[in-house]
């Protein structure tokens, strides 16, 4: 039987640039328009970073997620930058997934969709327009897309050479993905392949594993039986995900493509609306609700339950499966208070949703030596509450949202080798928000998969 085809009603008065007539929050300030332009009118003419069939293969994976069928796996820096569009960093990032992914495989039993936080996360919203050292105040820096983190007047200025230099690196980034990928880099007959040099060093190492020795048993076992290599071993999905915030820079590459209707923010397979920029009458929703796209919506202890609602309606009318991914970010001590009512609140709109926890920024704190970081253990129990409480309320936790990195670096305290503060000096590199290293987003992998079997 053919399924019904639902009719999705495109968008009402919206155009690729009716944003302009909204409130933008979060934007960067340039002091010369032409220049601006000019940069706009380059970009608009570049090349496209992703195609509209990988989009919609995404949003049918998000609606299998959403029936409960596929786990929901984002990851990736805080703050990508230009400096570290290098093989290795990039290469090390994708391992990292890669291997968080097969645990979540193999534990949860379920397939895993994999969206990195890559390929385009350059702009960062600000608490402060300005940041003032010692008496001088320079324009707070906004992501590598708008301008630099030194503090000098020629670093900070808003260039707009760098929106063309981002498409750069993020194609650069995309393509060797997507080499890595399509080259068997991802075959699951040797996720040994993986490995980072460091793991075998790593209290997790025998953990781990175990884990890929199963599983590439388990595969030599079914071509044995079966008498076939299935292809599709050979290789995974991956989906790039951003932060969509720069909107001159998403007007530029949002395009209509023959033969489908509509428009699709080619800048990216997933954008995500920031907490600061969710405003109902803001520039951004009115960006996002004429999109094709799948997106993401950050949902913190700030948003009402009719706030919510308002969001869901307006950027999913039609009650599309697989639009919608709510992202929530409570904090670990805000959590129990505030998730309930919002999980009431969408059910409400009859729209589905996939529900997946951002444990990290919601739990930022300062260390006593001045570094920004996180406790390990506040984001696995913000993770873990979250799974009680979605299970309570006759929802589902359908996934996870990280900041992490496959170097070795020393930004959250805590994990299996219980980093402290005094640690945090030996390699902080992260320009915005302190990230897990490769081992600590290993562990977190594992405590998923531990808390979800004690639920099953
Ligand atoms: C982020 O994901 O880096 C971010 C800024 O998140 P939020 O909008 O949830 O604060
Ligand atoms: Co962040």
């Amino acid at each position: 039987m053919t399924e019904r085809l639902k009719t999705i009603t495109p968008a009402q008065g919206w155009r690729p640039d009716s944003w302009q007539q909204k409130l933008a929050g979060q934007q960067a300030t340039y002091d010369d328009e032409n220049e601006l332009r000019g940069a706009l009118a380059r970009l608009a003419g570049m090349p496209p970073l992703v195609t509209s069939w990988e989009i919609l293969a995404l949003k049918k994976q998000i609606a299998e997620a959403q029936a409960g069928k596929r786990f929901f796996l984002q990851g990736g820096d805080c703050a990508e930058v230009f400096g570290e569009c290098q093989s290795s960093i990039i290469a090390n990032r994708l391992k990292v997934l890669l291997q968080m992914s097969l645990i979540l495989l193999h534990g949860l039993e379920m397939p895993v969709l994999r969206v990195g936080r890559f390929a385009g996360q350059y702009a960062k919203p600000r608490s402060s327009d300005l940041e003032t050292r010692d008496g001088v105040s320079l324009p707070s820096y906004r992501g590598d897309l708008v301008n630099s983190p030194d503090f000098t007047e020629a670093a900070r200025r808003p260039d707009p050479a760098r929106l063309l230099q981002a498409h750069a690196c993020s194609a650069m980034t995309m393509n060797f993905v997507r080499a890595l990928v399509d080259g068997g880099f991802a075959d699951l007959h040797h996720p040994e392949y993986w490995d980072l040099g460091w793991v075998e060093h790593s209290p997790l190492a025998a953990e781990f594993h175990r884990i890929s020795d199963s599983i590439g048993q388990s595969v030599r076992f079914v071509e044995t039986i079966t008498g076939q290599k299935p292809g599709s071993l050979k290789r995974v999905d991956f989906f790039t995900s951003h932060e969509a915030l720069h909107l001159h820079y998403e007007q530029a590459l949002t395009r209509q493509v023959p033969r489908q209707w509509g428009w699709f923010n080619l800048a990216t397979h997933f954008p995500w609306i920031g907490m600061r920029t969710a405003e109902m009458d803001g520039a951004h929703v009115e960006m996002f609700r004429g999109i094709r796209n799948p997106m993401g919506i950050k949902v913190g202890p700030g948003m009402s339950a009719s706030w919510l609602k308002d969001l869901i309606r307006t950027l999913n009318p039609d009650n599309e499966p697989g639009r919608l991914v709510l992202i929530h970010r409570m904090g670990a001590g805000k959590v129990g208070d505030h998730l309930p009512g919002l999980i009431e609140a969408a059910k409400s709109t009859g729209s589905p949703v996939l529900w997946i926890c951002d444990p990290m920024h919601g739990n930022t704190e300062k260390a006593a030596n001045g570094y920004k970081t996180r406790r390990f253990a506040n984001i696995q129990a913000e993770l873990e509450q979250a799974f009680d409480i979605h299970a309570a309320c006759g929802s589902r936790l359908g996934g996870v949202h990280l900041e992490l990195t496959g170097e070795n670096v020393t930004e959250c305290v805590g994990g299996a080798r219980e980093l402290n503060e005094e640690d945090l000096a030996t390699c902080y590199k992260t320009t915005v928000d302190p990230r897990l290293n490769y081992e600590q987003a290993l562990e977190m992998a594992m405590l998923v998969v531990r808390k979800h079997r004690s639920l099953a």
